[in-house]
């Protein structure tokens, strides 16, 4: 219960409806065993009042770049934080902290700080798909700021979107996350993962094949994410790049070989990331020898590879936590949910492929993810790895709750 014991928190508060939650945000830190100090803009007063922050809090609620007490309280808190907290953040606060300009005494805190910053963004969706808004999150993210939410839900004036303020149990367990980086929160110890990455090669001649742009950072970051969280971890790839410390990597090429060792592997596993981006088809019958330029354009017939994710939702024994992924490039979440259905997964991470500094080859993701339950969770542009957090959270979440699970 007091996974925060100790923790000097900065409870950034900016204006937008959401901050009315930031005063349950505030109770669970507390109930963490937190030390909180909140500091609100003058926005985030126009919707929930200081004086609840000063009784619930561990100290008043701050406010003024100009204290009586502290000539310079900016600094103070930013030096003295074990980290900052923004719940809800405005795209305002975003833009004012990814540009470095401070203009009120949340903004210089921000700028002033070196401890780790969690930023929990709320709007509506037409400000939070802006380009602006998008490419300042990305530039957070590069800057190693870590990204809670938003979720897709009801909004204010009854719209329904992404865009929705996390809930605080997500804010207050990515908090506990990012402080119990490198200090061992192992809540997938004892638990055996098998992860895909990278796109299969199917052979259309010994030197040339059918591909795609699957880099593998988006498998391999779960990979590192699930090692990191003290699961046993097999990545099964196509990728040269070796796994995290202790993981077991299978080096394959084709669907046909990825289907093998993936199969043989998720028979004992208690998770199954399906990651990779394995070809739907294969030339039917490979040329022996290299095909030649003279002989003319060869016509290439070709025939369906094996669905790997769908016979592992054939096959998945009983508890088994199955992870599918659907590359988009449009009706995104249509084609997820008969993805999710057809394959037999329990979650799939749906990413739209064309969006910017999204889905293939980047360093950043942006996933809508899927439940088999009916839920949804959009998880905003972050780093592939806070996809992965994002992810396993949830999934380390849901088997807390199952009945079924081994
Ligand atoms: O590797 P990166 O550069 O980091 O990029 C990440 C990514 C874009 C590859 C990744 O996030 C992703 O979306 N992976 C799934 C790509 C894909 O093949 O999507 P799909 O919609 O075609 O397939 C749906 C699901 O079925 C996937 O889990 C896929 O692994 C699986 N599948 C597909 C075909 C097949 N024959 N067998 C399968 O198991």
């Amino acid at each position: 219960m007091n996974s925060l014991a100790g923790k000097r928190i900065v409870l950034g508060v900016s204006g937008g409806i959401a901050a009315y939650k930031a005063v349950e945000v505030c109770r669970r830190l507390m109930d963490a065993g937190a030390y909180v100090i909140p500091v609100l803009t003058k926005g985030a007063t126009r919707f929930v009042g200081r004086a609840t922050f000063d009784a619930l809090a561990s100290e008043r609620t701050q406010m003024s770049l100009f204290d009586e007490d502290d000539p310079i309280p900016h600094t103070t808190l930013g030096q003295t934080a074990d980290c900052v907290v923004v719940a809800p953040a405005t795209a305002r606060v975003i833009g004012a902290y990814a540009a470095g300009i401070s203009s009120d005494l949340l903004t210089a805190t921000l700028i002033a700080t070196r401890a780790p910053v969690v930023v929990c963004p709320a709007m509506h969706t037409e400000m939070w798909e802006h380009p602006a808004v998008a490419g300042n999150i990305a530039t957070l993210v590069e800057r190693g700021v870590h990204i809670v939410g938003p979720e897709s839900g009801r909004l204010a004036g009854g719209d329904e979107g992404a865009g929705r303020l996390s809930s605080p149990d997500d804010i207050v367990a990515g908090v506990t996350r990012v402080l119990g980086a490198g200090s061992g929160l192992r809540d997938m110890a004892g638990l055996s993962v098998v992860v895909t990455a990278g796109g299969t090669r199917e052979p259309i001649d010994p030197v040339r094949y059918i591909g795609n742009h699957s880099s593998g950072k988006q498998g391999y970051a779960f990979a590192e994410e699930a090692a990191g969280r003290g699961a046993e971890v097999t990545i099964v790839s196509t990728v040269d790049r070796p796994g995290p410390s202790g993981a077991t990597v299978v080096r394959v090429d084709t669907a046909e070989e990825m289907a093998a060792a993936t199969m043989a592997a998720a028979a004992d596993a208690d998770v199954v990331v399906m990651a990779a981006a394995v070809a739907d088809f294969r030339p039917t019958d490979p040329a022996g020898v290299k095909l030649k330029k003279r002989d003319g354009v060869p016509a290439i017939q070709l025939e369906p590879t094996p669905d790997i994710l769908a016979a592992l939702g054939a096959s998945k024994p009983q508890g088994q936590v199955l992870i599918g992924f659907a590359a988009e490039t449009c009706d995104v979440a249509d084609n997820a949910a008969a993805k999710l259905n057809g394959k037999g997964a329990d979650y799939i991470v749906a990413n739209d492929v064309t969006a910017e500094n999204a889905g293939f080859a980047h360093d950043t993701n942006e996933v809508l993810v899927l439940a088999s339950d009916g839920r949804a969770h959009s998880i905003g542009l972050r780093s592939k790895r806070q996809v992965a957090q994002a992810v396993l959270d949830l999934v380390v979440a849901d088997r807390d709750g199952r009945a079924d699970v081994r």
